[in-house]
């Protein structure tokens, strides 16, 4: 398949699950990708059209130091997928500051900073594309999740407004809102089968997500397939937001 041949993507958090599975995928459609995750990650590929770079988002250099790989390596710049994330679970009354800081540290900051860096580039690709992973805890919520929740609902809120922004230049910005998806993050509270059975049966579709269901909808959003798509926050979460 060919959907991103000639593309240029860098992917966030490419050592696990969903960006892992982008990676993959990104790399399958003919894309070359740059994967970052923190220094010391597995980002082992063994696939030549993947390079990848070790470092932490929240690092003040780190967009630059992304962006300057992703040219030295490949010479131009089309797609970037903020996909990197992390939880904390505290009730607001408990939050510490140092525990707010880092959720919107890497969820929201690094985010805005890596996109930033990104923009002429993207302005010079006639394919420029921004994918960001929200979550579907941007309009929902649960308990402990306060500053998780801020954080995502902040980046559905930078995806419009870079949306807007970039729009005249032909860069599509859009967020994926994924559900309950067996990853890194989740696999502590998943590799519990009654934890799982919960959370698959909240779906309608009876199971939990898997890495490549998100992959494939940041596909879909980087690829010319969703090139008339920009500002949106498409939920990838197998219905589990239908019922109220
Ligand atoms: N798994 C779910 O159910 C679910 C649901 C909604 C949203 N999400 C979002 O999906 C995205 C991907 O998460 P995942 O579920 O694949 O989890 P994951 O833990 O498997 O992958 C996240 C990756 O991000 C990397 N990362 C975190 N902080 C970093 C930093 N400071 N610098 C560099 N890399 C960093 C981690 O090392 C890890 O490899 C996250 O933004 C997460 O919030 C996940």
């Amino acid at each position: 398949m060919t959907r991103l041949a000639g593309r240029i993507a860098i992917i966030t958090g490419g050592a696990s699950g969903i960006g892992r599975a982008a990676v993959t995928l990104f790399a399958s459609e003919g894309a070359k990708v740059l994967a970052v995750d923190r220094p010391g990650a597995d980002l082992a590929f063994g696939d030549g059209a993947v390079e990848t770079l070790g470092v932490d988002l929240t690092d003040t250099s780190a967009p630059a130091t992304i962006i300057a790989t992703a040219l030295e390596r490949f010479g131009k710049l089309d797609i970037v997928f903020n996909n990197a994330g992390i939880g904390v679970n505290a009730l607001a009354a408990d939050m510490t500051d140092e525990a707010w800081d880092r959720v919107q540290a890497v969820n929201l900051r690094a985010v805005f900073r890596l996109s930033r860096e990104a923009i002429p580039h993207l302005i010079a690709s006639s394919h420029g594309r921004i994918i960001n992973t929200a979550s579907v805890m941007a309009q929902g919520t649960d308990w402990g999740l306060a500053a998780y929740c801020a954080s995502k609902a902040g980046v559905v809120g930078l995806t419009r407004s870079l949306a807007l922004e970039l729009g005249k230049h032909g860069v599509t910005v859009n967020a994926v809102m994924p559900g309950a998806i067996f990853t890194g993050m989740t696999k502590a509270n998943f590799a519990n089968p009654a934890i799982a059975e919960v959370w698959a049966k909240k779906s309608v579709l009876r199971r939990l997500g898997q890495p490549v269901d998100v992959a494939r909808v940041a596909l879909f959003l980087a690829s010319d397939d969703g090139g008339f798509v920009t500002g949106q926050a498409i939920a990838a979460d197998g219905g589990l937001t239908l019922r109220i």
